[in-house]
């Protein structure tokens, strides 16, 4: 994209965080978006920092210490973007901020009813909103398990309104050794969806001529 300056600026990608288990597949996204040389936007609901602190062990008491120690310079040198999820006026909540799309990994069952109903009562579901009314990316990684026919229906919603529903769901046909392995599987599928090139996964068949 070029400024007004004439100077190139990269490319945006919002990275949402929900209350869903499987915190770690955001922040490997995260991880792989910057390598990729994107400027990533993140957004985490109040649970999904319950997660990080739950799952992974983060010190959730500052957020914006908590990004730094993990993302390191890119939070310093913002190439990472931190809103707080209930800033409804930060620029992602608006459709004239130019992003190629979000990603909300892990999502919520809780998030996902919002999006399908329209709900856009925090940051994180009013950015979603404007993905789909203005017709850009619009990624989902659900997790929960069992599903009932409510989780089941509001997925249908957004699959007919476009969204990308990429349940956090394991594959064994490549033969995983690790959980680092597992957790690129899905990451891997992520980046596919967003059109972004990676070697995250030995794709099936790519042994053969
Ligand atoms: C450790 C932990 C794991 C959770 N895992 C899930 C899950 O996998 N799926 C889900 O829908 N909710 C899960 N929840 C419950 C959600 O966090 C809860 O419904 C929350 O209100 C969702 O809010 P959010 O959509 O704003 O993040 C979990 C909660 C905790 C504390």
């Amino acid at each position: 994209m070029v400024e007004a300056s004439g100077a190139t600026r990269p490319k945006r990608w919002v990275v949402g965080i929900t209350g869903a288990s499987g915190a770690i597949y955001g922040i490997r996204l995260i991880e792989e978006l910057l390598q990729a040389n994107y400027l990533v936007h993140v957004v985490v609901t109040e649970a999904g920092w319950r997660v990080l602190k739950e799952e992974l062990g983060w010190d959730t008491s500052r957020r914006q210490a908590a990004l730094e120690h993990r993302f390191g310079e890119a939070v310093t040198a913002g190439r990472l973007v931190f809103h707080p999820n209930a800033d409804i006026g930060a620029s992602i909540a608006s459709g004239s901020f130019q992003v190629e799309g979000m990603a909300i990994v892990p999502c919520s069952m809780g998030s996902l009813a919002s999006m399908a109903r329209g709900i856009s009562d925090d940051l994180l579901t009013r950015a979603a909103d404007v993905m789909l009314k203005e017709g850009r990316k619009l990624i989902i990684v659900p997790r929960e398990t069992p599903l009932h026919a409510i989780h089941l229906e509001n997925m249908l919603t957004l699959a007919r309104l476009g969204v990308r529903i990429i349940p956090a769901m394991p594959a064994f046909y490549y033969k995983p050794q690790s959980m680092d392995e597992m957790i690129n599987f899905l990451v891997g599928k992520v980046l596919d969806s967003m059109s972004i090139e990676h070697q995250l996964f030995r794709r099936w068949g790519d042994d053969l001529t």
